[in-house]
């Protein structure tokens, strides 16, 4: 009956203080091999960006962001002292492209650049000069320079063919060539080493930089004398950005506990038994783990008599964004829930106990989702030992920032983890958009870099 089905949902996806104490070791664990050698599970790379911002910064810039919700084109003036202003335009990127060719997408992307510089960007730059980009193309990378490197693997639905090892900054340059733009990039960035760059510019002690939205990473500062993996020669620096990718960690299943809801997911995903951290806890997929728990309790005739629906029996069909509506519900008789579930995926009737159920289900996914960050953030923070000193945690992402109580969640699972007088240090922070300002930023930095050396 309901009350079963709903004790069995909090056993299901409950994540006890032990799970998680055994989930942050192995998180540990594999952070190491990733810093130790090439190919690990979670592959930790160098972002060849190095310094700190100390605020002072100036210049204008323009930034390209690809990867979230949207494709965005910004031109950043930064000002000096903690100040800048910003123009920007967002693109949406068609299915189409994003499972076509890699030489589409590019041409797409450059004609976005090209109307933007055209109606929006300020008239600064001479004919015969290159305005300097910062690419923050949200992908797992092996970066090979500032401003190179090649695709390992797509992640968060995008499959184009034609891109798997070869330099996206060559393809997308090779685009603007084409198409007459004077453009040059000066910077590959992953968005989280954007986030994380963009934090520090007004905060000095960002330690890290999360994306928990349509896919979810990390970056933070590491010491160079503990990637052993680093062949880069004598160094003048003492710390660079790593992109941790850890969306890819425990792929060989030692410790995630991972549903039966979450393996039919993964089997009918386009990456299956890839990203299996970033598919328990990004926004991607919470929908989709929801719905695969629905259809299971509507065939053992727990939910709406047994009946569905063709909305709800369609792939994707539960966007997470409902889940938010759902579990943000408090009316008596649940009208928002049965709003989504009779009027928008059409289930010809409910009780509020199915409504109760659903909810119990969104719920327990988002709550499991924001236990599993907390789990990511001890683990880098554990491994830095920043929990000895005051430490900013800059996020941004549509999860983080509009699923009810996920900040309140991690936070709860942090304490377990380290009880409360280490988590008064950390603050997280929402660093709405900050990729962008953050690619600009390290644009900048590479190109005063090879300025200085020509
Ligand atoms: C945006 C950043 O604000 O957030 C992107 O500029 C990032 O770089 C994105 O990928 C993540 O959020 P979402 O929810 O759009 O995937
Ligand atoms: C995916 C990408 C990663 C990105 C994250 C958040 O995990 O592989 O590069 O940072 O999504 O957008």
């Amino acid at each position: 009956d309901q009350q079963q089905a709903v004790n069995q949902i909090h056993d299901q996806f409950n994540i006890t203080t032990e799970k998680a104490t055994s989930i942050v070791e192995q998180f540990i664990e594999e952070m190491q091999k990733g810093l130790d050698h090439e190919g690990a599970t979670v592959p930790m790379i160098p972002s060849f960006v190095t310094g700190r911002p100390t605020g002072d910064e100036k210049g204008k810039y323009l930034a390209l962001d690809l990867g979230g919700t949207n494709l965005r084109v910004c031109e950043f003036e930064l000002k000096g002292g903690g100040l800048f202003t910003v123009h920007q335009q967002k693109y949406v990127v068609a299915e189409e492209l994003k499972t076509g060719e890699m030489r589409h997408l590019c041409d797409f992307i450059a004609d976005c650049v090209d109307n933007f510089v055209c109606e929006y960007g300020s008239d600064h730059a001479q004919a015969d000069e290159h305005l300097q980009l910062g690419f923050t193309f949200s992908f797992a990378v092996n970066q090979t320079d500032i401003n190179r490197g090649t695709l390992m693997h797509w992640t968060k639905g995008f499959n184009c063919s034609g891109a798997i090892n070869k330099d996206v900054v060559i393809m997308l340059q090779d685009a603007f060539m084409r198409k007459n733009i004077h453009v040059n990039i000066a910077a590959l960035v992953n968005d989280t080493v954007g986030t994380l760059m963009a934090n520090a510019y007004r905060h000095p002690d960002t330690s890290m930089g999360i994306i928990l939205g349509t896919g979810t990473n990390a970056a933070y500062y590491e010491k160079l004398t503990n990637i052993k993996k680093w062949r880069g020669g004598e160094q003048v620096f003492e710390e660079m950005v790593i992109n941790m990718e850890w969306g890819a960690f425990d792929r060989e299943r030692r410790v995630l506990p991972l549903t039966m809801y979450d393996n039919k997911l993964d089997r009918e995903s386009i990456n299956p038994r890839e990203q299996l951290f970033e598919k328990m806890m990004s926004g991607m997929y919470l929908g989709e783990i929801s719905r695969n728990a629905i259809l299971h309790f509507v065939d053992h005739r727990v939910l709406f008599c047994g009946l569905s629906s063709p909305e709800l029996n369609k792939q994707w069909g539960f966007e997470t964004s409902y889940m938010s509506t759902v579990v943000d519900d408090n009316s008596a008789d649940l009208e928002q829930v049965r709003h989504i579930l009779e009027e928008t995926l059409q289930i010809p009737a409910t009780t509020l106990g199915d409504r109760q159920v659903v909810q119990v289900i969104c719920k327990a996914v988002g709550r499991r989702a924001a236990r599993l960050a907390a789990c990511g953030i001890a683990g880098v923070l554990a491994h830095t030992k920043e929990l000895d000193n005051e430490s900013a945690v800059a996020i941004d992402g549509s999860v983080y920032e509009f699923f009810p109580h996920f900040e309140k969640h991690m936070m709860e699972a942090l304490e377990e983890l380290f009880g409360d007088q280490a988590t008064k240090r950390i603050k997280f922070s929402l660093a709405r958009d900050g990729s962008g300002f953050g690619a600009a930023m390290i644009a900048m930095m590479a190109h005063k870099a090879a300025l200085a050396k020509s």
